[in-house]
């Protein structure tokens, strides 16, 4: 069933206090449910809806009478009370759950051998019955008894005020959460758990208690999560003026989770691979992972749960925000240009495709099926970056005025995206004109510039126009709202001080102080329209959009010439990266044309220079030289053709990295032997950068067949001393096949085969291969021991994995397809969230050729006509069908 934001209806019934009693068993748990409900109207006895899914219910009484058939009335996904009385009045409910049988790790589950929840989006009626929409918010107490050896630890939300043995070998704790909550940030744990004690004390001097629970073999990983727990809290009372508001703050890390991790308030719940860590064990970008995901679960207490979603369409509300709060702590803790690089490229990655095809939906969906299929990219990612546009046009001090705006007027509440708009605009008395737009239309926008120099009037032009492609239920669009931020360099690469500029005609803003301007933000809200800059004196080379201010597709008329020339000289870190990137994909798009033609391959001495000069600038981040001598991914060039063309596309950046591999082989044997080191590992960023750089030449030289190379390759392996080094050098061994690979991958599962985190790794290298045909190995990985379809992130690496190897998963013979849709099938009788996750991959079919458009659609076609679908994969499956 379709659900649609335009049907929001308030609830006819308040729920004011909720306590909850579970007795966790072997066969079986009981939860008790005793809520205080409240008509919203005085009087208007409209039957209670209560929404409860694979409950068995025991019983149920309005003020302590015993409702009997008839005085309720139950079907498959609720609980009517059809009669009650009018006033406030005390529900109680009993019912009986199965959490043992429950592998779509959503509700109450157990995940090796401890119990554990997850309620977002819509998992606590599987709980029990209940108004389950975040706008009901409550106060909760929840009383867990078990048996003492198996469950020793329990928690909930909120304080501890009661525990006790029992007979029987049981005992019992009793929580309290002080603050109100919608029932998606309930939480419990119960299980063999031990914890990593600390404390913290907030700026107003509250001494709060923090935990990191694990198995007791975990402990000595939480380190770092502890470290990152305790920035998150400092950061946020620096930056935002948020404090933490109860004595005592929970992390517990379970190794079955469907997601990354989930914000109960006071008891965050953590999939482990985003909390475990070690030097042996985790990677850089596993420690840079965790530090984000901490920070984004810890930031959620203020943006999320002290002010919350109305319903489920405004998840950006939450989420967009929240993921902007963790880009912008990671930001400040590590190096911001280089953070900016790894968001924009995850945003063209992954959203941009998404945006274009079609699953596309705005940042605020208008209509979903299962709301799960809703925590998307867009939603977070490009929602994150809506967050970004105001603080672009609002400069820190306007946006920190709007966010305590927000924070002052909505504590407490449930509320909407324009909630927050509105908390932006009136901290600033700014005019947002048509902004709110990003919220509703969905697709990326194509903004075209072409620029021109008027040397006697000594002005400069740039021309702005701009189109939102269609998509699914949105066929015409208006134009949007886009800052672009921009400067003008001068025939040195210096930023020229800007003043005037007007917009049509009228004068639009003016440098003022005493300081001079280098960039400016244009706002551009037209279909077309024209800025000039005044006092320009020379012709420039404009630097657009710097930063990446909006989250468009920007075409200019920049030559070859102009690009090289910001490579070399932008201000703009952000910009220096794009413009290396804009003349990479350029590049490869003229290598594809060839590579159709049966042409021989080029690469342009031009580019190879460029490379070169980054590569030895030593006065440049070294992490921001590994991320600019990287070529774009394959995706993000096919997503730019008529007909994606996986194996020209990969042919290509095949070609090119072996070519400068070696053109620029003594500059990558130098790097290498520079920057390693066998000093004990630490997390900063300049360490980090280095290994980064140091990995990146390492995997280009991998691409050369040469002996001295395998050798050093090898050598890089063995002599590790940290899990960075050591997968790094692994995976340039196993680019090519041969004994020198298999010897290596058997080598290291042998070595980390007791670690599951570490194995998912190297499942992931090995279905991720570009080796043809490998879905074979793909095959034979499913029956390895150490694989089970149960768990998430196993599912994740080899699964998901395969499908991130586009040569492989789009083979032309449809194995890959064919494989995709078996699983599919397969997956979804166990998890249908993760499932459907899966069968994403499947939804853009339709920008390759013929061939396999009928293959992927046929494997499309068998997913939908499969026994007892759920509605998650039936969605994602049938909405890519209809385009
Ligand atoms: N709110 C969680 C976060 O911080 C994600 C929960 C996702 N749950 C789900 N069923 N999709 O991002
Ligand atoms: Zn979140």
């Amino acid at each position: 069933k379709e659900i649609f934001l335009k049907d929001y209806k308030l609830p006819d019934y308040y729920f004011d206090t909720v306590d909850l009693s579970f007795l966790l068993g072997e066969e079986k748990t009981i939860v008790s449910a005793k809520i205080c409900v409240v008509p919203r109207v005085d009087g208007a006895a409209s039957p209670l809806v209560l929404d409860g899914v694979d409950l068995k219910l025991i019983s149920v009484k309005i003020n302590g009478n015993e409702l009997k058939e008839g005085d309720f009335h139950l079907d498959t996904r609720h609980l009517i009370l059809t009669s009650p009385p009018s006033g406030n009045f005390i529900s109680e409910t009993v019912t009986e759950i199965l959490p043992q049988k429950n592998t779509s790790l959503e509700g109450l589950y157990k995940s090796s051998g401890n119990f554990c929840t997850q309620c977002e989006a819509e998992g606590f009626r599987k709980i029990t019955f209940y108004q389950d929409r975040p706008d009901i918010m409550a106060k909760y107490t929840c009383r867990i008894e078990a048996d003492k050896s198996l469950y020793p630890v329990l928690l909930s939300n909120g304080n501890l005020i009661e525990q006790g043995d029992l007979e029987g070998g049981k005992h019992f704790a009793l929580w309290e959460d002080p603050f109100k909550k919608p029932c998606y940030l309930f939480a419990l744990v119960a299980g063999q758990l031990e914890s990593r004690d600390d404390t913290f004390s907030t700026c107003s001097g509250r001494k709060v208690t923090l935990r990191i629970w694990t198995p007791p073999e975990d402990l000595p990983k939480t380190e770092h999560a502890m470290y990152s727990l305790k920035a998150s809290m400092k950061w946020d009372e620096d930056v935002f003026g948020r404090e933490y508001d109860l004595d005592i703050f929970n992390i517990v890390s379970v190794p079955d989770f469907n997601m990354g991790a989930m914000e109960n308030k006071s008891l965050n719940i953590f999939n482990s691979k985003l909390v475990l860590a070690s030097p042996e064990t985790a990677t850089d970008a596993d420690y840079a992972a965790i530090l984000g995901v901490i920070g984004h679960e810890y930031f959620h207490n203020w943006t999320g749960n002290r002010v919350t979603c109305r319903d489920w369409f405004q998840l950006s509300l939450k989420e967009g925000l929240t993921v902007f709060r963790d880009q912008e702590f990671s930001s400040d803790l590590g190096s911001r240009t280089v953070k900016r690089i790894g968001d924009v490229s995850k945003l063209r990655t992954y959203q941009f495709p998404q945006d274009a095809g079609p699953m596309a939906h705005p940042v605020r969906p208008h209509s979903y099926i299962k709301m799960d299929n809703f925590y998307t990219v867009t939603v977070y990612e490009k929602g994150a970056e809506v967050v970004r546009m105001y603080k672009t046009l609002l400069g820190s001090q306007g946006f920190r005025k709007g966010t305590d705006l927000y924070f002052e007027r909505h504590d407490g509440q449930a509320v909407t995206c324009e909630d927050f708009f509105a908390a932006m605009r009136d901290a600033n008395d700014a005019d947002f004109a048509n902004f709110l737009l990003w919220y509703s239309q969905a697709g990326t926008p194509v903004v075209n510039v072409t620029s021109s120099y008027n040397a006697e009037a000594c002005t400069f032009s740039l021309k702005f126009s701009q189109t939102l492609p269609p998509t699914p239920g949105q066929p015409v669009k208006e134009p949007m709202f886009i800052p672009v931020a921009a400067g003008l360099l001068d025939s040195n690469g210096k930023d020229m001080p800007l003043s005037s500029i007007y917009r049509d005609g009228k004068l639009e803003s003016v440098a003022s102080g005493s300081q001079p301007v280098y960039t400016t933000v244009l706002r551009v809200t037209k279909a077309e329209e024209e800025f000039v800059f005044a006092d320009v004196p020379e012709k420039p080379v404009p630097s657009l959009l710097r930063g990446y201010s909006a989250p468009i597709r920007l075409h200019s008329d920049l030559t070859d010439d102009d690009l090289f020339f910001l490579l070399a000289h932008d201000s703009d870190g952000f910009n220096r990266w794009e413009a290396g990137q804009i003349l990479a994909r350029k590049l490869m798009l003229s290598q594809v044309v060839n590579f159709q033609k049966d042409n021989a391959l080029v690469l342009d001495p031009q580019f190879v220079h460029g490379i070169k000069c980054i590569l030895l600038d030593s006065s440049l981040d070294k992490e921001f030289i590994a991320k600019a001598i990287t070529l774009p991914g394959e995706g993000e060039i096919m997503d730019m053709m008529e007909v994606a063309d996986t194996d020209a596309v990969h042919a290509v950046r095949k070609f090119i990295r072996k070519q400068l591999a070696s053109e620029l082989k003594q500059e990558f044997l130098n790097l290498v032997k520079e920057k390693r080191s066998t000093e004990k590992y630490v997390f900063d960023h300049a360490n980090m950068a280095r290994r980064a750089l140091k990995n990146t030449a390492l995997g280009y030289l991998a691409s050369l067949e040469d002996e001295e190379i395998t050798e050093l390759v090898l050598h890089e392996y063995k002599t590790a001393t940290n899990l960075t080094d050591q997968f790094s050098a692994l995976a340039a061994i196993a680019q090519k096949p041969g004994k020198a690979r298999d010897d290596a991958l058997a080598d290291f599962y042998n070595q980390w085969q007791h670690d599951y985190l570490v194995v998912n790794k190297w499942f992931a290298l090995q279905s991720s291969s570009d080796i043809p045909g490998n879905v074979e190995n793909v095959y034979k990985l499913l029956t390895h021991p150490a694989f089970d379809l149960k768990n998430p992130n196993k599912v994740y690496s080899l699964i998901g994995g395969f499908c991130a190897s586009p040569v492989n998963f789009h083979a032309k013979d449809g194995s890959g397809y064919k494989f995709l849709g078996e699983i599919v099938v397969q997956l979804d009788k166990l998890n249908p969230q993760v499932a459907s996750r899966m069968v994403s991959a499947f939804s853009r079919w339709k920008r390759y050729d013929e061939t396999r458009q009928n293959l992927a659609k046929a494997q499309l076609e068998m997913i939908v006509s499969a026994n007892g679908l759920s509605e998650n994969v039936y969605e994602i499956a049938s909405k890519s069908l209809a385009v």
